[in-house]
């Protein structure tokens, strides 16, 4: 099993689309029971792109009363399996990340538990910035995605990712990383510049792969769909195939 962390400290940079719809290129790639999405974000939003129902598993609920990851992971229509954060009152998310904060083992060991994604690939969706989320991904991902747009917003959070990615390094000297360009758009002069400026900047960290601005990403989530299933012949899906491939190369799939 590979784990991948889908994280950024900027929000809305596109972390719950790409986790869908990379996992959803991944499967295309592995074959059916191979990849699955777990959403650690309590925004609980990346059932929705895989049309799964999110009341039906809450990796928060199930945490809190005991039970583990037993039947966490749902079945999407797509060949993706989906664990939910779910939808949670204030007091059991405070009463969940105190469980995390004791725990820092807790993704790993339940993880393996579950047997998700065995021979198979399990992407880990996460909420921006600092977080326990975010901790318990860097203590167990063997990859981590930072997303990031090419513009102002999202060049001035790298030093914060890069200081967190040093501290992180003491505990995963192992841990490998790659900065992930969304919403590539080469008919705006900002955008190109600020992309030039992250690739001198940041150089071979860049994966080798960007996402293209494609209108069909907001529209599949509206019908509850992967991109890639919406529009397959779009230049995100495209994109997204072309990402996959590198990825299974890099984690050795
Ligand atoms: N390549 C793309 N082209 C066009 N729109 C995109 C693309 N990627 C993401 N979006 C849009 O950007 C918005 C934010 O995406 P998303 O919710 O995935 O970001 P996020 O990083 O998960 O946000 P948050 O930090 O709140 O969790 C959505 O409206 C989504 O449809
Ligand atoms: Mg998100």
């Amino acid at each position: 099993m590979s784990v991948v962390g889908i994280v950024s400290m900027k929000g809305g940079v596109g972390k719950t689309s790409l986790t869908a719809n990379i996992a959803m290129a991944l499967a295309t790639r592995l074959g059916p029971g191979r990849v699955s999405v777990v959403d650690l974000d309590p925004q609980n939003a990346l059932h929705w792109h895989l049309g799964v129902n999110g009341t039906q598993a809450s990796v928060c609920k199930q945490t809190l009363r005991g039970d583990g990851w037993a039947g966490a992971a749902v079945a999407s229509p797509f060949e993706v399996s989906c664990v939910p954060y779910g939808m949670v009152s204030e007091s059991d998310r405070e009463a969940f990340e105190a469980i995390l904060v004791k725990s820092p083992g807790w993704l790993g060991k339940n993880l393996q538990q579950a047997g998700l994604g065995h021979d198979g690939v399990v992407l880990i969706d996460t909420p921006p910035g600092p977080s326990v989320y975010l901790k318990q991904v860097f203590a167990c991902a063997d990859l981590v995605l930072i997303v990031l747009l090419a513009d102002a917003g999202s060049y001035a959070t790298i030093p914060a990712m890069e200081a967190w990615l040093e501290d992180m390094a003491v505990l995963r000297p192992e841990l490998n990383s790659f900065y992930v360009l969304n919403q590539v758009d080469k008919t705006q002069v900002l955008n190109r510049d600020v992309t030039e400026l992250l690739h001198q900047h940041l150089g071979e960290r860049i994966a080798p792969v960007g996402i293209h601005q494609d209108e069909a990403v907001g529209e599949a989530l509206a019908f509850r769909q992967p991109v890639l299933v919406y529009d397959p012949h779009g230049q995100a899906s495209h994109d997204l195939a072309r990402l996959a491939n590198w990825l299974i190369d890099v984690l050795n799939r």
